[in-house]
């Protein structure tokens, strides 16, 4: 609360750059209080108290519409161990055919999505990349996320085939898809690709905390991300911890449970959909953004992409969020084995005759 009254105190009396004049706002309620800390935080993955006073300004400046009403940015980004920016809402394209991925990212698109999630072994990504085209959205506007299979690691040219595929000179963030086979090598690809800003950041996919600290051990360029399962039923709470500590940020796969009937329809969901006036797949998506992870929720359906994007207007309070914190089972939808790493290494995605 002190942060919040300080917050307040600032917002009365800093000067607009532009006018000659005090900003002019009107009384700050304790729910827009709430909304500018939380604001702070999305967009800087910082500790607010932690900011200086002319960041706080400028991003005070994106809360306030004249006249003291609140607008709360459409798009929210997270700033990377690099200083790269990343979107914290994206699409997933895993299990889409050339042609859905297609129709799912221009739908995206159009609805302010500016993050998209794919993979060489999704044997999509040219499908992606004639979505990019065809939305008429400015490259430089998009972040673009796909991951190298272990088939490939060995392979001096798979992030120049990748950038083929996609139709692009460059990929906002690459990952190690699985910590299979010689990962090493794939990472030192990776970091190869990163020095010749072919890529803007890379990470991992997959790992744990031990394959992780393997990696710290030996990069030249950290690691920025861990793409993994997170959802409700298994929030990874300590691995969070972890990765905060190395200064890298979660991205949660299966953010829905991958459609899960029985997690989507959590009756503490269903109750705040009712409040809230959302359904309880949104209400699990904002639950996500606030616990700090950045999403990317796969679907098909026009009507649920543009529903997953709309999260920017409500807000949980901590109770609430505490309540999402009690769900957790420690339940995974998916556990890999040494069986079933060593065995992606054998298969190879038929990345040239995708459509
Ligand atoms: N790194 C990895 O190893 C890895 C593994 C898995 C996934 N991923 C990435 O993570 C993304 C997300 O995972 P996912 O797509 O498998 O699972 P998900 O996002 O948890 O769930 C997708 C499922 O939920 C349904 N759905 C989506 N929005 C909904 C809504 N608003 N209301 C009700 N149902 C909704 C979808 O059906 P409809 O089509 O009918 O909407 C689909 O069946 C993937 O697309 C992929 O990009 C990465």
């Amino acid at each position: 609360m002190y942060f919040l009254r300080n917050t307040c105190r600032w917002v009365r009396w800093l000067r607009h750059p532009a006018q000659n004049g005090i900003l002019k706002v009107g009384r700050i309620t304790d729910f827009q209080a709430h909304q500018i800390e939380h604001q702070l935080g999305a967009f800087t993955d910082c500790n607010p108290r932690e900011l200086g006073r002319d960041e706080v300004y400028e991003i005070l400046m994106e809360c306030i519409l004249e006249g003291g009403e609140m607008k709360m940015s459409e798009q929210k980004y997270v700033k990377l161990n690099n200083g790269v920016e990343m979107p914290v809402v994206g699409i997933g394209t895993f299990l889409l055919s050339p042609d859905e991925a297609e129709a799912s990212v221009v739908s995206a698109l159009q609805d302010g999505y500016r993050l998209i999630d794919t993979a060489n072994a999704y044997v999509n990504e040219k499908a992606v990349g004639r979505a990019m085209k065809k939305s008429g959205i400015p490259r430089e506007e998009i972040f673009l996320e796909t991951k190298i299979w272990p088939a490939f690691y060995e392979q001096e040219d798979a992030v120049e085939k990748t950038l083929e595929r996609l139709d692009t000179d460059y990929i906002d963030l690459l990952l190690i898809h699985q910590p299979a086979g010689n990962y090493q090598t794939g990472y030192r690809l990776m970091e190869k690709a990163y020095q010749a800003g072919k890529v803007k950041a890379i990470g991992l996919s997959n790992f744990n905390k031990e394959q992780i600290q393997e990696i710290l051990d030996i990069c030249v360029v950290k690691p920025a991300i861990l793409q993994t399962e997170v959802h409700p039923y298994f929030q990874e709470k300590e691995m969070k911890a972890f990765l905060e500590k190395e200064g890298m940020v979660i991205q949660a796969w299966y953010p829905l449970g991958h459609g899960d009937k029985a997690l989507i329809e959590e009756p503490v969901f269903t109750e705040l959909a009712a409040k809230y006036g959302k359904s309880n797949a949104q209400v699990i998506l904002r639950w996500h953004i606030q616990a700090g992870n950045i999403v990317i929720p796969g679907s098909k359906n026009p009507d649920h992409i543009r529903d997953n994007f709309a999260l920017f207007d409500f807000m949980l309070t901590d109770e609430e969020m505490a309540r999402v914190a009690a769900v957790d089972r420690n339940k995974r939808y998916y556990t890999s084995t040494p069986q079933m790493l060593e065995s992606y290494v054998k298969m190879v995605p038929p990345v040239d005759e995708q459509k």
